[in-house]
């Protein structure tokens, strides 16, 4: 009985102990991403004089280009940050450039997941599911529901002004699911600005999705120009990590 006893209660920590598990984490640095990402003028460089935490952050850079009709991605990619029926929590600090003209307003995404469709379905070859992005100062996201022959993009408005020169932190949770079982809420500086319960969050097809962050200055391809006068963008990120718990994920906690 107290053989048993104890051995209940040792299972039952270890399943506690093995339910927080840090899947990913990056104190700032170019080092360990399943790739980098650059496109055309784009740079992604670890850098010393700007940090969140710590003594290395990444700068992300865009540059436009009238002559280019390309896309404008400086990214960092981790394979591998969900599949359907995963719950997980995704954190990282970011800091837009302190002189960032933000009026008139354009999108500029900061992270996202996507996965690649191309083996699967000709509908489709790399397709984002859910994005952060900034348009002028104001904070948004989105699901992306239904089939990747039938998507349904859901945007989410969270209300926050976002502060140019300063560091700030996202958190995410979600419960990965195609079907109204799922649920996603996002912290914004440590207060949730985003929650949605009994809600689809990805597409039906299971593939691996990537986590990736860093500036992509969408907006400049889907609208082919740029709006304003700041051709040269500049976003810093640090401490990008996701697991099991809040405390994974939480650049405050790891
Ligand atoms: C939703 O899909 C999951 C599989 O990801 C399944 O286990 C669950 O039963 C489904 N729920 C509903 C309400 O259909």
């Amino acid at each position: 009985m107290g053989f048993k006893h104890s051995l209940l209660t040792g299972l039952a920590v270890l399943t506690t102990i093995t339910q927080a598990v840090q899947l990913f984490s990056n104190t700032g640095t170019t080092s360990g991403w399943s790739s980098i990402q650059t496109e055309h003028n784009g740079q992604v460089t670890q850098v010393t004089n700007v940090v969140g935490e710590g003594t290395t952050a990444l700068k992300m850079t865009q540059t436009y280009d009238s002559s280019y009709t390309g896309r404008y991605h400086s990214e960092v990619h981790v394979d591998n940050a969900y599949s359907i029926g995963d719950q997980r929590f995704y954190g990282f600090l970011f800091r837009l450039s302190s002189d960032w003209q933000s009026d008139p307003a354009q999108g500029y995404n900061l992270a996202q997941f996507i996965g690649d469709f191309s083996a699967i379905t000709t509908c489709d070859g790399w397709m984002p599911s859910t994005m952060i992005w900034v348009v002028g100062n104001q904070l948004y996201t989105r699901l992306k529901t239904g089939s990747v022959c039938s998507q349904t993009t859901t945007q989410i408005s969270t209300g926050v002004t976002v502060t140019p020169g300063e560091w700030h932190k996202i958190v995410v949770q979600a419960s990965w699911q195609s079907n109204t079982s799922g649920f996603f809420k996002l912290w914004y500086d440590g207060t949730k600005v985003v929650e949605q319960y009994n809600v689809a969050t990805t597409v039906a097809e299971d593939i691996p999705f990537q986590f990736r962050v860093g500036l992509y200055a969408n907006s400049w391809y889907d609208e082919h120009q740029m709006k304003g006068t700041q051709p040269f963008r500049q976003v810093w990120f640090d401490e990008i990590a996701f697991g099991t718990t809040f405390a994974d994920a939480d650049p405050s906690q790891w």
